[in-house]
Order: structure tokens, then C-alpha cells, then sequence
């Protein structure tokens, strides 16, 4: 038996306003040092007689941070069945128990289940000696976003998993994740309101088809985004986080978006949009002094227009992915 293994997978961002489901960046905690918001996932082996002890690969010992709501039943697990389609695929003879601990908020817009699910992966590659690349990785943990939301995505996965700001060009057949540059002082302004999103119920709501006007709107966005990344061009930018497509669908069903979204802008935010499906809110911001203004004045703006309480989160970018840890904090 080898020693357990820990994995932190950081939070996410995930559309970045004009990028449905393809552009997510990765989060931290700003200058302490010490893990932001994400999950941590303990990977032991389990002895087996033969087969996989009645329990089938992969078996959840205890979830810490989530108040009971997580299901224990493999079967129903974010993490449990990215570890078990990855123990499948590479090892079938192992047996796994992992132990999950959340250090972020459920359904809050944050990539909580490709958290959960790329920390599950991570953990289980290192304990089973795999070192599989972070392609297969990804096509894994694959199998419990889809459990969580209802359909294969990688814009939470790719980031959480490689760190930095990525953009998800295809997951089909194989994962085709591209890198992109981060200008200079890019940061983060996050504010998350004490409220609810479920995923799921809120990608079953938005429109199977799109009028093209729309579409073409949205494309022009999400390729001038990578234009300015590209070119360090913060205008270019700033025009370019618009979403026509989630948004307007997502947006009223949280109380406060538009005054706080207003207050990021006049602020100095460069552009502000829901984080997947809300309800935290996410602004680009150059640098971390104008980025703490843009939080706090969202946040302000939360509590007076909705009177709805928030928590807040400056992040520069680029943010580091998941990796195994050792008696970090
Ligand atoms: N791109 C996804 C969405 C992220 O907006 O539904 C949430 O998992």
C-alpha cells in the first residue's frame, strides 16, 4: 500500500462573459500563500481480495465542508465518478477511497464540481503512479462535471486542472485546451452573494438556438477577447465582455446583478459578468488596487440594492492549477 495522496483544484471562472462553456480562468487568494478557494481530495488504496471489495473502484470515506449536502454514494459523486472513469480506464485492478473536503461554496458560480472532480483525478493519478497526461485527465474528470451539470463542459475543468486562463476549443473526441497569455496586473475582482445557482436547472433554461445576429455578436466577442489577451490591449478587452448568449437569461434570477455590475463598471472595472452561472460575479480589473475598489463596490452594491450579504475575492491572474500537496495549509 502506498501513502494517501492530497490534491488541492482550485476554483474557477468559467465563460468569461463572451465565451459560453469555452474560456475559464483559474483562482486564487490574493499574497498569502496559502490555498484559495477550491477542494482538497485525500486518494488511498484500499486492500481488495479480488475485484474491488463489493464497493466497486472507488468508494467515499467522508466529505468535510459541504454541511451533509454532498452524497457519499459513489454513484452520486462529482469526485467519486471522475476517480472511478479514470480507475476504469488506467487501473483497473485498484481500489480507491478518497476522502473530500470542500473549501469553497456549493452552486455559487465557482466551478465547485470540476473542482471536486479534477482534485479526485489529480489525487488517484499520483497515488496510482500513472503520471497520465492532462489530456486524459481531463477526459476523466469529464465524466463528473457531466454527472453535476447535465452535459460535457471543460470551461471550470481545463482551468482548474492547468491553472492560468484557457481556452476549451473542443473536449471531443479528444480535449484541445489552448493557454493564453495574461496581460500584466490582470486581477480578479470577485463577489459572491449568499444565494444559490443550480447548474444543472440553469443550462436547462438557456435557448437551443440562437439567432444568428446574436451568435455572430457573441463570436465577434469571444475572438477579440483572445485578440486582446494576445496583444496585452486592455480596450480591446474591456469592449469585448459582453455576453449576448447566458447572460440575459441567467442575470434576473439574481437580485442585485444589475446595480452590482453597474458599480464594477463605474468603479473602473474593465467588464463584469455572472462566473458560470452565477450567482457570483466576476470584473477584470488592472491591477489589485483597482480590483479591491471594483469588489468592494459590488458588493456595496449587493448590499444596498438587494440587501443581500456578499463575500469578496481579489485574484490576480494567472492563477495556479491543481497539483498534489504536502501539509500545505
Ligand atoms: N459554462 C458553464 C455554464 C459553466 O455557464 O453553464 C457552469 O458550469
Amino acid at each position: 500500500m502506498t501513502n494517501p495522496v492530497r490534491a488541492f483544484a482550485p476554483a474557477s471562472v468559467s465563460n468569461i462573459a463572451c465565451g459560453f462553456d469555452i474560456l475559464g480562468f483559474a483562482l486564487q487568494s490574493d499574497g498569502d500563500g496559502r490555498l484559495g478557494p477550491g477542494d482538497v481530495v485525500t486518494a488511498r488504496e484500499r486492500e481488495t481480495t479480488g475485484g474491488a471489495g463489493g464497493y466497486g473502484p472507488v468508494r467515499i470515506t467522508a466529505i468535510a465542508g459541504d454541511e451533509g449536502r454532498l452524497p457519499l454514494e459513489a454513484g452520486r459523486n462529482t469526485a467519486a465518478v471522475a476517480a472511478k472513469a479514470l480507475v476504469n480506464g488506467e487501473a483497473p485492478d485498484a481500489a480507491v477511497d478518497l476522502e473530500i473536503e470542500k473549501r469553497m461554496p456549493l452552486e455559487s458560480g465557482l466551478g465547485s464540481s470540476a473542482a471536486s472532480a479534477v482534485a479526485a483525478v489529480v489525487a488517484v493519478d499520483a497515488l496510482l503512479g500513472l503520471e497520465l497526461p492532462a489530456a486524459a485527465l481531463l477526459r476523466y474528470a469529464v465524466a463528473g462535471e457531466v454527472l453535476a451539470s447535465g452535459g460535457p463542459h471543460g470551461d471550470n475543468l481545463a482551468p482548474s486542472l492547468l491553472g492560468g486562463l484557457v481556452l476549451v476549443r473542443s473536449l471531443d473526441p479528444e480535449p484541445d485546451v489552448i493557454d493564453l497569455p495574461v496581460p500584466e496586473g490582470l486581477t480578479c475582482a470577485l463577489v459572491r452573494p449568499h444565494a444559490e445557482v443550480n447548474t444543472k436547472e440553469s443550462r436547462a433554461r438557456l435557448d437551443r438556438h440562437l439567432p444568428l445576429e446574436r451568435a455572430v455578436t457573441q463570436w465577434g466577442n469571444a475572438a477579440a477577447l483572445v485578440a486582446a489577451l494576445y496583444r496585452s490591449d486592455l480596450e480591446l478587452l474591456s469592449r469585448s465582455l459582453v455576453d449576448v448568449v447566458a447572460e440575459p437569461v441567467r442575470a434576473p434570477g439574481v437580485p442585485g446583478f444589475d446595480a452590482a455590475r453597474a458599480a464594477a463598471i463605474d468603479a473602473g472595472a474593465l467588464g463584469c459578468s455572472l462566473s458560470g452561472s452565477g450567482p457570483a460575479l466576476f470584473a477584470l480589473c488592472d491591477g489589485r488596487v483597482r480590483a479591491r475598489q471594483v469588489a468592494a463596490a459590488m458588493a456595496g452594491a449587493f448590499e444596498s440594492s438587494a440587501d443581500v450579504d456578499c463575500d469578496q475575492l481579489v485574484a490576480p491572474l494567472p492563477a495556479p492549477g491543481a497539483r498534489v500537496i504536502d501539509g500545505e495549509a
